[in-house]
């Protein structure tokens, strides 16, 4: 018997050492930490319990049946993060550069599929040279097996995804399936071809950093929806992100107590609009002048920062915030912030979190870059995912609601259960000057002072339009609130939602624009 224990004691430690001790020490010196690190990091202490330790590869190909390492490259399992049951998988770039292949990839799908089957999140931690070449076509099946996968399991349990290494060339699709992608500052990156292709089709010299990396990613894609300095806050902002959300999308997301105290004013938020409607403020002093203090986890931070989003609490629950952000663009919706908007309620109506929106924006952004790239298609987008939503929806009008922004940015007309507006609010088709100079074009034109024309219709215009009442007035605002009642009406509001039940039309799916 002694003997047979020592052989799965020798086996564990061989396993555990991936590929082996030299590997590891790369790994470090690149600042990575390793696979069963990251884990270790991840999840509660002594919670991990690990599936498939001792499967391998069977291929021969091209010498691999001298390169046979215990796990083939990945550690797979389940465990828990505060208390709360998830399936994690940890590519482990020591062995065969964490490429994937057929065992890698079986042992993948095995936790995805017990995860659907039990209703918990997947958690992948990715560091991989792709496909692992030597095996060919079995690769390529085995990542079509994930991607398979992903698109089951999406709407159903939370997938979530942080790159901690490469992630080159057509694996770059499963994250891209998954609910979030987070990166590691300059030791992460993602593209579908690396700089040498790119060299060679477009003739651009470019770093992969400054094709795939972090950075990159979280400007100018969009891809990444946050990035960290390095791999411990990676690991941190995780966790905070999965506090956010429910295990699966028949359950709501857990709440912290909170004693609701009947009176909550927040005065501050009193003094945050600006007397000129024009000049910008920062919507995140509303938004965490609202929520429960420090509670905001911004999503997609540096993408399209005219539309801010993130999770927050209010009196403990978990909600979705949608804003308007006035202090960049002037908060218009254009092509990057529809789509940014449009995924963060999609996914927010996926697992039961309620959203709260908060508005002020002037339009949609005009020009021939914004239509030829499709505005119409995209802005569409926020449009039917707002409709479409059934989570308990609020919005609140700090300031502009002009035009088809209004219709668009969770409007009564499109399901909104409750909509509040600040007396501060502006109501109308468009902004007073650029409608004063449509509708009396001909009276400014023929005036003898056509500037002071213009400056008396704008008042007019701004006099009857430029408030909260005429919207009030036909119940599309259920209420004008001052802003530090708020806080408040907001935490009512939701309670009483908190059981609505409103069921779509039977379909199989709907068609969003895409
Ligand atoms: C097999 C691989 C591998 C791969 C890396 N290795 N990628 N083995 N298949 N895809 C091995 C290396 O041979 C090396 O083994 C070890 O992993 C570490 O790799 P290094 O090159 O030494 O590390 P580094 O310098 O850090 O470079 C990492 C890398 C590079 C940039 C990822 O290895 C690389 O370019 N790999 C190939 C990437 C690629 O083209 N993959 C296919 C993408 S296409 P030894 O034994 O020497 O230590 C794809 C299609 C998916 O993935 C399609 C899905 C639909």
């Amino acid at each position: 018997m002694k003997g047979k224990f020592e052989e799965l004691d020798r086996k564990i430690a061989e396993a555990k050492l991936g590929g082996g001790e030299k590997r590891i020490e790369s790994q470090h010196s690149k600042n990575k930490l390793t696979a069963r690190e990251r884990i270790h990091f991840l999840l509660d202490e002594g919670s991990f319990e690990e599936i498939g330790m001792l499967v391998t590869h069977r291929s021969t190909n091209f010498g691999l049946d001298q390169q046979v390492v215990l796990g083939d490259g990945v550690v797979t399992g389940y465990g828990t993060v505060h208390g709360r049951l998830v399936y994690v998988f940890a590519q482990d770039f020591t062995v065969l550069g964490g490429s994937l292949a057929e065992a890698h990839a079986e042992k993948i799908c095995k936790i995805m599929d017990l995860a659907m089957k039990n209703g918990a999140p997947v958690l992948g931690l990715n560091d991989s040279g792709g496909a692992r070449i030597q095996e060919g076509v079995v690769s390529l099946a085995g990542y079509a097996d994930i991607f398979y996968r992903n698109t089951k399991a999406s709407g159903v349990i939370p997938q979530l995804s942080a790159i901690m290494g490469p992630c080159a060339g057509g694996a770059v699709y499963s994250p891209a399936l998954t609910d979030f992608i987070m990166m590691v500052e300059n030791s992460s990156y993602m593209f579908v071809t690396g700089p040498n292709v790119v060299k060679t089709v477009t003739h651009e010299d470019v770093t992969s950093e400054d094709l795939g990396g972090a950075s990159a990613h979280s400007t100018k894609s969009g891809v990444t929806h946050f990035t960290y300095a390095n791999e411990i806050a990676c690991i941190n902002g995780l966790k905070r992100l999965l506090s956010y959300m429910p295990q699966n999308c028949e359950e709501n997301a857990p709440s912290l107590p909170y004693d609701f105290k009947g009176s909550e004013k927040r005065e501050q938020l009193n003094n945050i609009i600006p007397e000129n409607s024009n000049q910008p403020y920062d919507i995140r002093e509303v938004i965490n002048g609202v929520i429960d203090a420090d509670s905001f986890h911004e999503v997609h931070k540096d993408f399209a920062e005219n539309i801010v989003v993130g999770f927050g609490r209010l009196a403990g629950k978990s909600i979705g915030i949608v804003a308007n952000q006035p202090a960049f663009l002037a908060g218009v919706l254009d092509i990057n912030s529809s789509n940014k908007g449009a995924r963060f309620v999609r996914f927010c109506d996926c697992f039961n979190i309620p959203i709260l929106v908060f508005e002020d924006v002037p339009g949609f952004l005009p020009g021939t870059d914004q239509e030829w790239n499709a505005i119409i298609t995209n802005g569409a987008k926020l449009l039917y995912a707002f409709s479409e939503a059934t989570v308990p929806r609020i919005t609140v009008i700090t300031r502009k609601a002009y035009g088809g922004a209004y219709d668009v940015m969770n409007s009564k007309h499109i399901g909104a259960d409750m909509n509040y507006a600040w007396p501060t609010a502006e109501i109308a088709v468009m902004g007073a000057k650029g409608a004063a100079e449509i509708i009396f074009k001909k009276e400014i034109a023929n005036a003898s002072d056509p500037e002071a024309k213009l400056a008396e219709k704008e008042a007019e215009y701004a006099a009857l339009f430029a408030n909260p009442y005429n919207a009030a007035a036909r119940g599309y605002i259920d209420e004008v609130i001052k802003p530090e009642d708020t806080r408040e009406k907001l935490i009512k509001a939701f309670k009483m939602l908190e059981n609505k039940v409103e069921v779509m039309p039977k379909k199989k799916h709907g068609n969003i624009p895409l």
